[in-house]
């Protein structure tokens, strides 16, 4: 793993976003895994304001998300849908038919985790994938487990992410408990992965996976040891 540590959250942004912009320079038929939550909110201000300069284009790009929460229709603000449109999506030259996003409503969710698999493959895997990490180590909505799922499929919510996500929704009951999530699997497909971790909260976390040299199912994040071309773009206080 590489680690790039910055000053702060805007220094981490601005290095990530650095990242994105080279290589979409490079390669304008970039496909890209995406993220959500509150970490990659500033990278995607920095990439929407890129495109509106015209130092970068998406207009060739395609993108899979990570995950989605299920129950949720499209226009539910806490679903992830929602959020991309309103982040990213809608302010940039992207072609909606190149995005795409795990269903919050489905008849079919296994016949869906199995046709996402093939449809990332058959856009020639992913380029370069953008992860974000729970407090508990989690990555997409792979949570501490004995065993893990490799491929996209239906993940349970941990108590604690529930708890941490409620903060998006007016109660914690209002959380759904389960999701679509890529498998750890089809996250170390990706040719280079590039995981921001921000705030005090992420620390100790941090600190952990930097301590161990270990690959555990317990702490999910720790399979990016087995990646070649990872990268970790933190604050420079989680060295400390
Ligand atoms: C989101 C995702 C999650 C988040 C993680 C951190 O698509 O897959 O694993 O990256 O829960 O969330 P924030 O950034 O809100 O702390």
């Amino acid at each position: 793993m590489k680690i790039i540590a910055k000053k702060d959250k805007d220094a981490v942004a601005q290095a990530a976003a650095e990242i994105y912009i080279s290589a979409l320079k490079e390669n304008p038929d970039m496909v890209l895994g995406l993220a959500t939550g509150s970490t990659p909110l500033d990278l995607y201000a920095k990439l929407i304001e890129a495109n509106k300069k015209g130092d970068i284009s998406f207009d060739r790009v395609k993108t899979f998300n990570l995950d989605n929460y299920i129950g949720l229709p499209a226009d539910h603000e806490g679903s992830y849908e929602y959020y991309m449109q309103e982040n990213f999506f809608n302010h940039i030259d992207i072609d909606p038919e190149n995005c795409h996003i795990p269903p919050g409503i489905s008849d079919d969710f296994p016949g869906f985790c199995q046709d996402y698999e093939a449809a990332i493959q058959a856009a020639g895997g992913i380029d370069l994938m953008l992860l974000g990490v729970g407090e508990n180590g989690h990555i997409a909505f792979n949570e501490p487990a004995h065993k893990l799922q490799a491929m996209t499929h239906v993940a349970q919510l941990s108590p604690n992410t529930i708890q941490v996500n409620s903060r998006f929704f007016d109660r914690v009951e209002d959380v759904p408990t389960q999701a679509v999530s890529m498998g750890v699997g089809s996250i170390l497909r990706s040719r280079k992965i590039v995981l921001l971790a921000t705030g005090t909260k992420k620390k100790p976390t941090i600190q952990k996976l930097l301590q161990e040299d270990l690959i555990d199912p317990a702490f999910p994040i720790s399979f990016l040891k087995a990646h070649p071309d990872a990268t970790l773009i933190i604050e420079e206080d989680y060295l400390k």
